[in-house]
């Protein structure tokens, strides 16, 4: 069986001294790959800073023979993200792959949540990962090779208590990688968004114990790595994956309602009695882009007899 490998590549890693940042890390180095090791080192809130989280990655990945360099720089500001980025080329030569990881929380529910919350989260997801891809993309459109993961939360995807903050930044990096991954396509940039579980110390405080032992980071790292691979051709998808499973999500739309009134303005009342139809999911179908989505509203709708 020939092996996945990253020889020759670079890949960024942020948050690379977390929980799942260190696993991918250490995947990737185990398979060759040039590693920078992006953490700004502060608390799960956001408070602080320190070099030791990226430090002792780096630290574990030369010990094990593979290469790697630290970068203690936040994510979310366009001139330190353009100084990890020259890191990692002035060191290995190119960037390759970047795993838009980093992350911090600051759950309270929506009554009680701050303007600062809001912003705090806002900052290091989206505009970490803007700032992140923002700055590697020159250097992939030049090569015509790149790969990025995006990382959102079942919180985005589902709603979870106390999380709205949180929710709109996790499922609107879903967004940007979509609209990226269709950017990419001719320049070979291959762009996915995960949605992982995995055990770390944000989700220490929310989950049982005997659940935690089972939610591995390891688990979470072939995902992410063969989705960075050479070989893999699979873009604009969003995954679920932890504890040993994966699985791909999609949206899905049911044959819906439309209005008989010639003007194509349906009244109040007439939405009303067929809310049963627009509500109804038994017939839903996969939609798998904007022109499958645009599509339906530009065919003629066809009078009930
Ligand atoms: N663990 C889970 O079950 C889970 C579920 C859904 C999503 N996620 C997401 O996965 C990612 C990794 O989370 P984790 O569980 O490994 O948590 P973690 O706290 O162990 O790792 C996050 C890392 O990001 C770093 N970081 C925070 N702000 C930064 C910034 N501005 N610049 C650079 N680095 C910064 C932190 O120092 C930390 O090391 C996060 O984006 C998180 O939201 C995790």
């Amino acid at each position: 069986m020939s092996e996945v490998r990253y020889d020759g590549k670079t890949v960024i890693v942020t948050g690379g001294g977390g929980s799942l940042g260190r696993a991918y890390c250490l995947l990737f180095a185990s398979r060759g790959a040039n590693v920078v090791v992006n953490d700004l080192g502060g608390s799960y809130t956001g408070e602080g800073a320190s070099q030791s989280a990226a430090d002792k990655v780096v630290e574990e990945i030369k010990a094990a023979g593979g290469n790697a360099i630290a970068s203690y720089e936040s994510v979310s500001e366009m001139d330190s993200a353009e100084k990890t980025i020259k890191a990692g080329i002035d060191a290995f030569g190119r960037v390759d792959i970047l795993i838009n990881n980093a992350g911090i929380l600051r759950d309270k529910s929506f009554a009680k949540m701050e303007e600062d919350d809001w912003d705090k989260i806002m900052e290091v997801h989206m505009k970490g990962a803007f700032c992140m891809t923002k700055a590697c993309w020159p250097h992939f459109r030049e090569q015509s090779y790149g790969r990025v993961i995006m990382t959102a939360s079942a919180a985005g995807i589902y709603g979870n208590f106390g999380q709205a903050n949180y929710s709109a930044a996790k499922l609107g990096l879903f967004g940007m990688g979509q609209t990226l991954a269709l950017e990419g396509k001719k320049y070979n940039i291959n762009v996915n968004t995960i949605a992982p579980v995995a055990r770390s110390r944000m989700t220490e405080t929310v989950m049982p114990p005997p659940l935690l032992e089972k939610l591995r980071p390891e688990a979470v790292a072939p995902l992410v790595g063969w989705l960075c691979s050479e070989e893999s051709k699979e873009s604009g998808s969003l995954f679920e994956v932890g504890a040993g499973r994966f699985f791909k999500l999609g949206w899905q739309r049911n044959g819906g309602f439309a209005t008989a009134n010639d003007d194509g303005v349906a009244s109040l009342e007439e939405l009303r009695d067929n809310w049963s139809d627009v509500a109804d999911m038994s017939d839903a179908k996969p939609v798998r882009n904007i022109q499958d989505s645009t599509m339906e509203f530009m065919k003629p709708i066809k009078k009930k007899s």
